[in-house]
């Protein structure tokens, strides 16, 4: 396994700059190339720490484009991809699902076909696609995903990450790609771009800023700290089966509300204010279409056959990422200015 080449997509975002510096750190006789474009959620400053070392290599790129991608494929000759980059917020794919369609569908073709052509020895090769519980559809008030729970996307998001699932899965079957694939449910943690809740609710409560909260906060969502899913990334990229899924999840359910008022909580003890400041900040603005109810995962057969679980309670991490936002202003004033501003104005500003 040493001297592996692995291409990472997407490592400059928020869950692939995770599985970048797990890789390069935990891993040096792995060459880890970092392929990104770069786009408003992508951001080199979450890699400085590791830039320096001698088995990391940044390459801007688009996975949509073919050429790019097969030349690249060819002057690498990469042993393996862990695939990441998507355009991943679902509001944003309610505005513009073409986009969607473009990096999540047609790109990840277009990494699979220049893997096949690659890789006519397919010993020691892995393709290995991320993707989301999203694609299952929403639960009711009892229930988990379980890796055979049929697709029911709602979103073009979640559509388009289905539609990806499926064509990884083609490929094994039809052209023998040695392909492994994973569903994992809410991310938090550091360096996640601050459209998403849990990062725009820090960030708006810091700066006295109304907490946009949908409907009536009853949506229920599972959260994973970001490092135990690239934890699980690596277990599975290391040990998950060829033609398998795995469901990775924090086993951690909370109603939007309920969490936007912990996070009150915290914010007021971390930023010196008295009891109850944040929570007075909380807005019920107009909902998400389509807004799914309630994600669950059932993580069992990770757990049973790879050995992981969730290392964080909730709390701590919740603590451990508002304490990296607060010391991290630098970062939080870069990606919250130019064209991310304006669309943060069209979205909240005008509700
Ligand atoms: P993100 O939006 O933070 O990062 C996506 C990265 O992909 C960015 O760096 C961006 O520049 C890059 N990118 C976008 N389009 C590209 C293109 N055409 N070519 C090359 N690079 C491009 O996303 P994230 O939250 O880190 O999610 C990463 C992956 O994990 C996605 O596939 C997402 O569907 C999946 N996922 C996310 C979560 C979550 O909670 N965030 C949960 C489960 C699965
Ligand atoms: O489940 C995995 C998915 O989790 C990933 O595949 C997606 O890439 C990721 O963005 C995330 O999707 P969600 O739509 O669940 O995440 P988001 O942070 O956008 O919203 C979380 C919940 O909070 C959801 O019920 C919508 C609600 N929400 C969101 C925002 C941005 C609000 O109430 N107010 C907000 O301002």
């Amino acid at each position: 396994m040493s001297e592996k080449k692995i291409l990472i997509t997407g490592g400059a975002g928020f869950i692939g700059s995770h599985v970048v510096r797990r890789f390069v750190t935990q891993y040096p006789g792995y060459r880890i190339f970092n392929l990104d474009a770069l786009t408003y959620a992508g951001n080199l400053a979450n890699l400085h720490d590791i830039e320096h070392l001698p088995n990391y290599q940044f390459i801007k790129g688009d996975i949509t484009d073919a050429e790019f991608i097969n030349n690249l494929f060819n002057e690498y000759g990469f042993d393996a991809v862990i695939h990441l980059a998507a355009e991943s917020h679902v509001d944003r794919s309610i505005t513009n699902p073409l986009e969607f369609i473009m990096t999540n569908i047609v790109g990840t073709v277009t990494l699979l076909n220049a893997a096949k052509k690659l890789w006519t020895e397919k010993s020691g090769k892995r393709f290995y696609h991320i993707s989301t519980d999203e694609v299952y559809g929403s639960l009711g008030n009892t229930g988990f995903f379980t890796e055979t729970t049929p697709y029911d996307p709602r979103s073009p998001y979640s559509a388009s990450k289905a539609s990806s699932d499926h064509l990884v899965m083609a490929y094994f079957h039809t052209y023998h790609l040695p392909v492994v694939l994973s569903n994992c449910s809410n991310n938090y943690g550091s360096h996640h771009f601050p459209e998403k809740l849990i990062p725009l609710a820090i960030n708006n409560i810091k700066n006295n800023k109304p907490v946009p909260v949908y409907g009536k906060g009853e949506n229920v969502r599972d959260w994973l700290y970001v490092e135990d899913h690239a934890r699980a990334i690596d277990l599975i990229f290391h040990k998950g089966k060829d033609g398998e899924k795995y469901n990775v999840g924090g086993n951690n359910e909370w109603k939007n509300i309920d969490l936007i008022h912990l996070l009150c909580k915290i914010m007021d003890k971390k930023l010196n204010r008295p009891d109850g400041t944040s929570a007075k900040l909380i807005t019920f603005v107009t909902d998400r279409p389509g807004h799914d109810m309630r994600y669950a995962i059932d993580s069992s057969k990770l757990q049973r056959e790879l050995g992981w679980k969730p290392s964080l309670q909730f709390e701590e991490g919740l603590e451990k990422t508002v304490d990296w936002y607060l010391a991290n202003e630098e970062w939080l004033t870069q990606v919250t200015s130019g064209a991310y501003k304006n669309y943060y104005r069209q979205q909240y500003e005008t509700r």
